[in-house]
């Protein structure tokens, strides 16, 4: 791990001359999405913010809606070929995904074929790049919080974290209650805030493919309270995703999610792994989950006139007069996943 953690940076050092660059922008995207200035590879970047929606292996298992990329790094690694031959077949899958190409069968047969997303050629590259040149598989702590996923959580958790630099510790924060709570509760939140976060995603992905930032926004204002709706029906659970700057008033957090809110913004901002808050009362089960934000989330949360355009911002203040969700950027709690289900 180590050595190919320097391995790594003697790469981003010597071996890709655009790491310097201050800014990345996708110019043909319609998303228009700036990548923040680091002295990241910036395929990382474009692969966590086109890609990840489907291919991240931190989502759980039951809400996937696509392989991980490790593994599909590891399938097209099996045919054998050149750097070169492996960057050209990531852009021949992505220039035109069909049934016929596709050598992941199983995983065809699980999510259906991959849908051919107007992805800017010259990003598919980079993410190809880094794919090959880099280790991509999922940060340690993973499997230890979610495979095992009982008892003792305070194990060593000095994974790098999905967000590279991220994760210098563990939480050390309990919510009342959790020591004696069951591992089962909070895995069960878990479910239900991925699944209703992937159910968001795919969608929120699809509309601003096909119609845009502006075009997406009606999704947001019509079609987010609708499906967190309908996933609360789907398991039997109260599920809404609050915020202490909120855009829709009606997202706005309670006094008790405002604390929650918070203590998360001190533990993210500290690099901390999150674990869930999971509290217990006659009966039921309250849960907390951080909303972290990425790239993609600042065309619509960001600061005006730097990522979000002034067409996004004008259709973003007509439907929403007192909208207090703008200025974020990455890596920054956005807001909280609060549950209620009964024990
Ligand atoms: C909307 C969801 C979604 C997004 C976004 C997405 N993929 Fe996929 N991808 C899938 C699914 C589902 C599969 C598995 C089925 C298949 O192989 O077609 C897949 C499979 C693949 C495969 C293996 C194909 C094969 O079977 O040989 C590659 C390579 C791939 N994706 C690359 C990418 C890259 C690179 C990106 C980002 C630029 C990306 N995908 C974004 C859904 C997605
Ligand atoms: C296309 C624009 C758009 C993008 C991209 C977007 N959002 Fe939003 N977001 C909205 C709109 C519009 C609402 C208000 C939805 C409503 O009326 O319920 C919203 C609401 C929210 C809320 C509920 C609290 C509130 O402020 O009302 C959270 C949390 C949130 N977004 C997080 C994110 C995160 C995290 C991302 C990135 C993964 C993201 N959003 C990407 C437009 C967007």
């Amino acid at each position: 791990m180590k050595i190919v953690y320097v391995l790594a940076v003697l790469l981003v050092i010597t071996g890709c001359k655009d790491a310097k660059k201050d800014e990345y922008t996708i110019v043909d995207n319609p998303a228009n999405i700036d990548v923040v200035a680091s002295n990241e590879h910036p395929g990382k970047k474009f692969m966590e913010t086109l890609c990840y929606t489907c291919h991240d292996a931190t989502t759980l298992e039951e809400a996937r809606l696509g392989p991980p990329m490790v593994a599909i790094k590891r399938r097209y690694l099996m045919e054998g070929g050149t750097r070169d031959e492996f960057i050209n077949e990531i852009l021949a899958w992505t220039g035109k995904p069909s049934l016929q190409k596709a050598k992941m069968r199983g995983a065809v047969d699980r999510f259906g074929v991959m849908p051919y997303l107007a992805f800017p050629k010259d990003n598919i590259k980079e993410i190809a790049e880094y794919i090959y040149d880099y280790e991509i598989d999922e940060p340690d702590w993973f499997e230890e919080h979610y495979q095992k996923g009982r008892g003792n959580r305070q194990g060593k958790g000095m994974g790098k974290g999905k967000n590279g630099g991220m994760g210098k510790g563990k939480q050390m924060r309990k919510g009342m209650g959790q020591n004696d709570a069951p591992a089962a509760y909070s895995d069960i939140g878990l479910k239900y805030a991925s699944s209703t976060k992937a159910q968001l995603g795919k969608n929120l992905m699809k509309a601003i493919q096909e119609k845009g930032t502006v075009g997406a926004i009606e999704f947001c204002n019509i079609e987010a309270m609708k499906l967190t709706d309908s996933m609360s029906v789907m398991h039997n659970a109260i599920i809404k995703r609050v915020s202490d700057k909120a855009r829709n008033p009606k997202n706005m957090a309670n006094v008790k999610e405002l604390e929650q809110i918070a203590a998360f913004k001190e533990l993210v901002k500290a690099g901390f792994d999150i674990d869930p808050i999971v509290e217990e009362t006659n009966g039921e089960v309250n849960f907390y989950y951080p909303i972290t934000t990425n790239t993609m989330c600042l065309q619509c949360h960001g600061t005006p006139n730097k990522q979000v355009t002034s067409e996004t911002l004008s259709a973003l203040t007509s439907l929403y007069p007192s909208d207090k969700a703008l200025g974020y950027t990455i890596n920054e709690v956005r807001g909280i996943w609060s549950i209620v289900f009964n024990k």
